[in-house]
């Protein structure tokens, strides 16, 4: 999938740099072509001679090296690629990328490039936690940087959280989706995510336990597929993921202006736990509790999923509701499907005693026109990347 795709590899210095063998590796088995740079904190952790016999290529090292000028200058190596890599991202390097810094090849060719670059960061918990580095992280994001994790994991200094460098596979997927590679390339899929928050006065809203991870799991699954998504998104409490079309919003209505605004797409996820009713008036002042007690009167909200299921035109080729039933769950489901005119339903349990809603696992029964498969219970990511999958199937 990778067939051809020059990767430029900055592996920085850390203890993860041993990671960026297999990353190598599994570019390679991909078709992709890897030149490697080594900065010189990297060659305490890896030998430049292992990258280069993985790599098949020779590795870069130093910015003042004259035979390298003269074959290709730090400018042309940094154009000649389709794509920049650094894996493992330092806090040093994220710092000087922020400043604007070039001391040396690495920085010098990020700084040169006019590819797309990808880091995935790898450093201690307390040094990604730092305001700085979270700093530059916003910043580098501003700069159109792209991110794969890190993630939450043991790490080699004895703590525990933040700060490890992605899995290999998911860094291969975020390369793919930087290069639009992918099943889903040239595919739009807009998805809905998140509560809503239905205002009843200035400081008052009507809200729900959802807390968008389901929806942010399928986002970012389908962007590694290559899709271009656009993310509409209630008041989640997780971030959104990388490389999406992010498009926040409050209420229902909102949400429904937002969607359409965003077709016409390909597909079609609704994942967002719609408010269902809104108030009937949203007091302009905050309503006092001095006097009586208020009668809250409430009106139905539009329904999203319904709505672009029944478009007479430019309806996306599949739409997909989620349905959230504390009892009954499929004949529900089923009914909902029906009701809404979608293809699919993804049927789920939200009982409390099931911690699905604001959980991290879910299980799920897909219900299609033709049938229904029940899947065990996961996490909502695994959850994420086997519906994208299907979507794309379905779309292929
Ligand atoms: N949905 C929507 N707009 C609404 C309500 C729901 O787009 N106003 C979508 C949800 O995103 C989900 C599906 O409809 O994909 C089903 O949502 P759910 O809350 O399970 O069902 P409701 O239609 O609200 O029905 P009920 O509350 O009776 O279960």
């Amino acid at each position: 999938m990778l067939a051809g795709k020059r990767i430029l590899l900055i592996i920085g210095g850390g203890v993860a740099a041993f990671k960026s063998l297999d990353l190598i590796r599994r570019l390679r088995e991909r078709g992709a072509e890897v030149t490697p740079v080594l900065t010189r904190a990297a060659e305490e952790f890896v030998t430049p001679l292992s990258v280069a016999a993985l790599a098949a290529r020779k590795v870069h090292r130093d910015l003042f090296d004259l035979t390298d000028e003269a074959e290709m200058g730090h400018i042309e190596l940094s154009r000649a690629a389709d794509l920049l890599v650094v894996a493992p991202a330092t806090a040093n390097l994220m710092g000087k990328m922020a400043a604007g810094l070039a001391d040396d090849l690495a920085s010098t060719l990020l700084m040169a490039t006019d590819k797309r670059v990808l880091l995935a960061p790898a450093m201690n918990v307390r040094m990604w936690q730092h305001p700085a580095t979270q700093r530059n992280l916003a910043t580098l994001r501003g700069d159109g940087v792209r991110f794969a994790g890190p993630v939450d994991g043991a790490m080699a200094c004895g703590e525990f959280g933040p700060g490890r460098l992605a899995e290999v596979p998911e860094i291969l997927e975020a390369i793919a989706a930087a290069l639009g590679e992918g099943p889903l390339a040239g595919r739009h899929v807009v998805v809905t995510s998140g509560p809503t928050h239905e205002p009843i006065d200035p400081v008052r809203y009507i809200a729900n336990r959802s807390s968008g991870i389901q929806g942010t799991a399928l986002a970012r699954a389908l962007a590694g597929l290559g899709a271009r998504v656009t993310f509409v998104t209630g008041p989640a409490t997780v971030p959104p993921p990388e490389g999406v079309q992010v498009i926040q919003v409050e209420t229902a209505r909102q949400m429904l202006e937002a969607v359409q605004g965003a077709l016409p797409a390909d597909a079609a996820v609704c994942a967002a736990a719609v408010g269902d009713w809104r108030a009937e008036a949203e007091a302009a002042q905050k309503i006092k509790k001095a006097g009586a007690v208020p009668q809250l009167a409430l009106v139905e909200n539009p329904d999203i999923l319904a709505s672009v299921a029944r478009m007479e035109d430019g309806r996306p080729r599949l739409v997909i509701g989620f349905a959230a039933e504390t009892e009954n769950v499929t004949e529900n489901a089923r009914a909902k499907l029906a009701r809404k005119g979608c293809d699919w339903i993804v049927a789920n349990d939200v009982s409390a005693s099931t911690g699905v809603m604001g959980g991290t696992e879910n299980a799920v029964t897909l219900l299609t026109r033709e049938g229904e498969e029940t899947w065990p219970r996961v996490a909502k990511e695994e959850v994420g990347r086997r519906l994208a999958a299907r979507i794309a199937v379905a779309l292929a």
